[in-house]
């Protein structure tokens, strides 16, 4: 017997709807994801989060090269400066990033090398939420993550 249980916290923006999967591995019928179907088709996995937790916005390089030596531009949509989190020359820069995010974003440095850079944001506000986008100019490659946010 299965139970599922969906709790949508904030209304979605025009144009998304969900279908909850469930997947079969092993026989089990026992991994659960939601996803995002965003008006034209397009899929996508969007972070649900309570105010005051710390979230990790997904972001890899599918061939596991190394950033390490790359620019990743994580901004916001919508936002003025847009700027959430800046890592260039091997460090990250906090210059130009918008003052509500001082402080509380950060990539994982040992995870430079494989390819992955999500982003950590800790202690997430309610105007946290929305649609940020992951841009490695290098590669000309981009995500977006739509982040949700509910009371606690
Ligand atoms: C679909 O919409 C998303 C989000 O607005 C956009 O990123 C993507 O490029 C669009 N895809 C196509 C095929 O138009
Ligand atoms: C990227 O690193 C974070 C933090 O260590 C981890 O939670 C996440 O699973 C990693 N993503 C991939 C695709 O390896």
């Amino acid at each position: 017997m299965y139970m599922c249980v969906c709790v949508i916290f904030t209304p979605l923006s025009p144009g998304f709807t969900w279908s909850v999967n469930v997947m079969e591995r092993a026989g089990v019928h026992n991994v659960l994801y939601t996803q995002c179907r965003v008006a034209n088709g397009s899929l996508q996995y969007p972070i649900f989060a309570l105010t005051g937790d710390d979230v990790i916005l997904p972001c890899f390089l599918k061939t596991s090269v190394s950033a390490k030596n790359m620019v990743v531009e994580w901004t916001r949509l919508n936002l003025t400066p847009e700027n959430v989190h800046l890592y260039r020359d091997n460090r990250d820069s906090y210059e130009e990033q918008h003052p509500s995010y001082k402080g509380r974003t950060s990539l994982f440095n040992d995870e430079l090398k494989n390819g992955n850079v999500s982003l950590k944001l800790t202690r997430v506000t309610l105007s946290d939420a929305g649609s940020y986008r992951c841009f490695i100019p290098t590669l000309k490659k981009e995500t977006t993550v739509q982040l949700f946010v509910g009371e606690s």
